[in-house]
């Protein structure tokens, strides 16, 4: 198992205040698989990624990540766990305006590294595997919303982790691009790499193979995509909206004839 929780909490203070953020979260993640975590604003999201990711600790309960007890490290050995086996991607991207793309990507490798050498190599290989080979030299602001957040999913996979985790990764993205990302994650996926995302969309959720969803700090439902209900109900749902639309386009109560006669409609209209 990738990642082993047990009972975990996460409580925050504020002045005298206590915030319970999680309230024990018991989840098993394999390696290869391809997690989509949801649930409303508030309910807890970020804090799982954030301990998941080893930048920060839980209060109580058990981390085990690739073996490693991560609930018992100090803040050095925390450390050392995230630079080896994770890969984080945020929803503002987080990169240095200042440097270029292949400098961005070959950071993680710089404080990682013993070795110098195939350094720059190695970062230009991520910066290839998610197509931004043709833009190394690029600063961030010479580059579009998409390609930014390619430059951190390479920085997030340069170091190989053992998990890609993603908190919102299309949140600041239109949907073309959000479709393009999404489109990388599942490349990335197919290639065997272990991937959580944060979102909060059923589209982008839909393409993860399993959903977890929040709610006030708990497990409110865990499973595979297709069994999940909230998203098949979300399915249909949309199914009813675009066989609306094409029945009020139409004016026609019979869906399969409006939507034969649409599909007519359209042929001829790119016909000369
Ligand atoms: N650093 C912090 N200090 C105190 N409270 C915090 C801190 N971070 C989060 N919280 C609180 O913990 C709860 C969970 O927050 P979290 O950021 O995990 O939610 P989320 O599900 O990611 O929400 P969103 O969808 O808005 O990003 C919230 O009530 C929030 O106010
Ligand atoms: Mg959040």
């Amino acid at each position: 198992m990738t990642i082993r929780i047990r009972q975990l909490q996460k409580v925050y203070r504020v002045g005298t205040e206590r915030v319970h953020a999680l309230r024990g979260i018991d989840l098993d993640i394999a390696k290869n698989e391809f997690v989509a975590i949801m649930g409303a604003s508030g309910s807890g999201k970020s804090t799982l990624m954030n301990i998941l990711g080893c930048l920060d600790r839980p209060t109580a309960g058990v981390y085990e990540l690739a073996g490693k007890p991560t609930h018992r490290m100090n803040a050095t050995q925390l450390a050392q766990v995230r630079n080896q086996e994770i890969g984080f991607v945020f929803q503002s991207f987080e990169l240095l305006n200042r440097q270029t793309a292949l400098d961005n990507v070959t950071l993680p490798l710089i404080y990682s590294s013993k070795r110098w050498w195939g350094v720059r190599k190695r970062a230009k290989e991520a910066l290839d595997r998610v197509g931004l080979g043709d833009r190394v030299h690029h600063r961030p602001m010479q580059l579009s919303g998409g390609q930014r957040q390619r430059v951190a999913i390479a920085r997030a996979l340069v170091n190989s982790p053992s998990i890609l985790l993603a908190d919102e990764p299309t949140g600041n993205l239109d949907s073309k691009t959000s479709e393009e990302i999404i489109a990388l994650f599942k490349q990335l996926h197919a290639e065997g790499q272990t991937i959580v995302i944060v979102t909060h969309e059923e589209d982008i959720a839909g393409h993860a193979k399993r959903i977890v969803r929040l709610r006030d700090g708990r497990i409110l439902s865990d499973s595979p995509t297709h069994e999940d209900v909230m998203h098949q109900d979300y399915l249909r749902r949309a199914a009813v909206t675009a066989v609306s639309v094409a029945k009020r386009e139409l004016g026609d109560a019979d869906v399969m004839a409006s939507v034969s006669a649409s599909v007519s409609a359209s042929v001829a209209e790119v016909k000369p």
